[in-house]
């Protein structure tokens, strides 16, 4: 497919492989992605000297420079970013996708339920509030779900969980907001509330690349048979930069979600900026996808 600017292909052609069977919204597809995006993007070998050791290896850092061994990050490690306040990745303005995709994302449905997954202290719940929705969220790190409230100014009270698993529950004393303080793997054990539409930001691209399947599997199962995901992804690569964020190739999402939703790319965008830049990345594209429950298989 040609975009209206120009004769760049990108990846949006209804015939590429890596999109087969991914309807295509014409939503920003002219955005200026350079086509050699992805070419050479080879391993390479780097002799760094660093603590006085010589180390012979690809070398992967964090988005703060800290060179990583191991890109897995434990939920101490997720509190440990909060006590230090490594949290560039929170958004001080409602994500345009969300407010440029809710009409798609509610069509249909009468007085939804909204899940923000991995939730931080995203402008977005209050956002979705403002908007007259019942927000659900889930966050490990207490001082994110704190200064959520704090820096909303919304009263709160604090419930105990149910059942054996660790965390508390966070209720918005005068708005419909519950944030659940525990390990989102946990969630199915803790609550039976079944979300109609997800704002997954930040949350699915932060995920262990090893828990993608059971975090796809938490999360149908937290939502209604017909419920609808908006998901914002990237595509980028990690030669240098161990994640999160981690890269989402468009093939893998289908594999994972083939059998039970349709899927729709929103936004295909180039979104390299100041900050990824100094992450030594060669490419970095956010994509953005509407998924929506199959029909048939709504009853599962
Ligand atoms: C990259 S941040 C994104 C936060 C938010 N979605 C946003 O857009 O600002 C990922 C968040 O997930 C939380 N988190 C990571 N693993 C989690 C888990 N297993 N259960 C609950 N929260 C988790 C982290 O504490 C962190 O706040």
């Amino acid at each position: 497919m040609s975009t209206k600017n120009g004769d760049r292909a990108y990846d949006l052609e209804p015939n590429s492989k890596r999109h087969k069977g991914i309807h295509q919204s014409e939503f920003e597809i002219n955005d200026n992605v350079p086509k050699e995006k992805t070419s050479n993007v080879t391993s390479k070998k780097e002799d760094v000297k660093q603590n006085g050791v010589h180390h012979e290896d690809t070398v992967k850092r964090n988005q703060f420079g800290d060179v990583v061994s191991d890109p897995n990050i434990s939920l101490e490690g997720w509190i440990n970013v909060w006590k230090k306040g490594r949290t560039k990745f929170h958004r001080r303005e409602v994500h345009s996708i969300l407010t440029n995709f809710l009409p798609k994302l509610v069509e249909g449905k009468e007085n939804p339920t909204f899940f923000v997954p991995l939730c931080g202290k995203s402008v977005d719940m209050k956002w979705l509030l403002d908007n007259g929705y019942e927000v659900y969220g889930c966050e490990i790190a207490e001082d994110g779900i704190l200064q959520f409230f704090e820096e909303q100014e919304i009263s709160y009270v604090i419930e105990p969980l149910e059942g054996k698993v660790e965390g508390k529950i966070y209720k918005g004393k005068d708005l419909p907001i519950v944030i659940f303080m525990c390990d989102f793997f946990k969630l199915p054990s803790v609550s039976s509330v079944r979300f109609d539409c997800v704002w997954d930001r930040g949350s699915f691209a932060a995920i262990n690349t090893k828990d993608r399947s059971r975090y796809y599997d938490v999360l149908k199962k937290m939502m209604k048979p017909d419920g609808r995901w908006l998901l914002d992804s990237f595509e980028l690569d990690h030669v240098k930069f161990a994640g999160p964020p981690f890269n989402l190739d468009t093939t893998e999402l289908k594999q994972l979600v083939d059998d039970d939703f349709s899927i729709e790319q929103v936004r295909y965008k180039d979104a390299m900026n100041d900050w990824s830049r100094t992450w030594d990345v060669s490419y970095f594209i956010v994509k953005d996808f509407l998924l929506t429950r199959k029909e048939k298989t709504m009853e599962k």
